[in-house]
């Protein structure tokens, strides 16, 4: 889909790209000539990615250890980062989520979530962006929300309410930042299996199914549907974009949005009937 060297000698940070999806898009950046940090909380983790990674792509991989909750340990991170030179773009990929009647749902239990995905993410988003706007740098900010930013959902309330914290940053230094070289923009997944998060979120095979009747396309994502989308955000070529959320998701918020959405169960003889009525 796109020339090899499409992200050639760019220094990307992916957080949370020890594991899952965010793995799946550090394997797309380095095949597209990007130099990749990636950190976590998992030492162990970080490390066996950064291994598998070096082998095919050698010596373009760093693998920095943090917790993102501690804004510290992001300070620590970043410094790092600038001491071997500047970055050009930060994937806010990092996240927790758990399902949960939301009543049951203790102060800390609250904080588990909203720690990672929204302050964890703005103090990522403002180490970086500060160190840009005084090198005079351009930066580019993507940061992963889900469709449930806009929409909110039922039983995962702290992430929905992270996401929603997490879109709303990025249109508003979208503007406040746009004028001086860093642009942010955000995508919305749909279904994109993993092995941590979808056991976490779709814990059965009754589930699993029902899922799929929520996409019209009748299928989860591929990674690299969504890694392809993300490259293509992190190139000069969408260099006018800025304040967008791209959702990716087959179709599936709007068919839930959307009135009428259940006919699709009508059988062609309630069509029939319906008609001659
Ligand atoms: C109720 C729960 C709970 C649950 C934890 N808690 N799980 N409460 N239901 N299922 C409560 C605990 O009881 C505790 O409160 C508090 O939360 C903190 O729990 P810890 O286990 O100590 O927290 P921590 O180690 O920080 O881990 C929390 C977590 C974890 C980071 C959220 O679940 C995790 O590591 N998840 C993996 C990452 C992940 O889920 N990534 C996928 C994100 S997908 P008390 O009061 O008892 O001490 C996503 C988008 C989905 O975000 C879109 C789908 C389409």
């Amino acid at each position: 889909m796109f020339q090899s060297d499409l992200l050639q000698d760019k220094c990307i940070l992916i957080t949370g790209g020890g594991t899952g999806l965010g793995k799946s898009m550090g394997r797309r950046v380095l095949e597209l000539g990007a130099r990749l940090v990636i950190c976590g909380r998992r030492q162990g983790v970080l490390e066996e990615t950064r291994e598998e990674f070096d082998e095919a792509f050698p010596n373009r991989t760093r693998a920095i250890p943090c917790d993102l909750r501690d804004p510290a340990q992001v300070e620590a991170m970043v410094n790092r980062i600038w001491d071997e030179g500047s970055l050009d773009a930060l994937v806010n990929n990092a996240a927790g989520n758990f399902l949960a009647r939301t009543e049951s749902l203790s102060p800390r239990a609250l904080d588990a979530v909203l720690a990672i995905v929204m302050h964890g993410t703005a103090y990522v988003t403002l180490a970086c962006g500060k160190r840009w706007l005084a090198e005079g740098h351009p930066g580019n900010v993507l940061s992963i929300v889900a469709t449930y930013a806009e929409t909110g959902s039922p039983f995962v309330v702290p992430s929905a309410m992270a996401k929603a914290g997490v879109l709303a940053m990025t249109r508003s230094l979208a503007v406040e930042w746009g004028g001086r070289g860093i642009r942010l923009n955000a995508i919305a997944p749909g279904p994109f299996p993993t092995e941590g998060a979808w056991a976490r979120l779709v814990p059965n095979e009754a589930m699993n199914r029902a899922w799929m009747n929520k996409i019209p396309l009748g299928r989860v994502g591929e990674h690299r549907e969504l890694t392809d989308l993300v490259a293509y955000l992190l190139a000069e070529g969408s260099a006018y974009i800025n304040g967008e959320v791209v959702t990716i998701d087959g179709g599936e918020w709007l068919k839930g949005a959307g009135q009428f959405s259940l006919m699709e169960n009508l059988s062609p003889e309630d069509w029939a009937a319906m008609k001659a009525r």
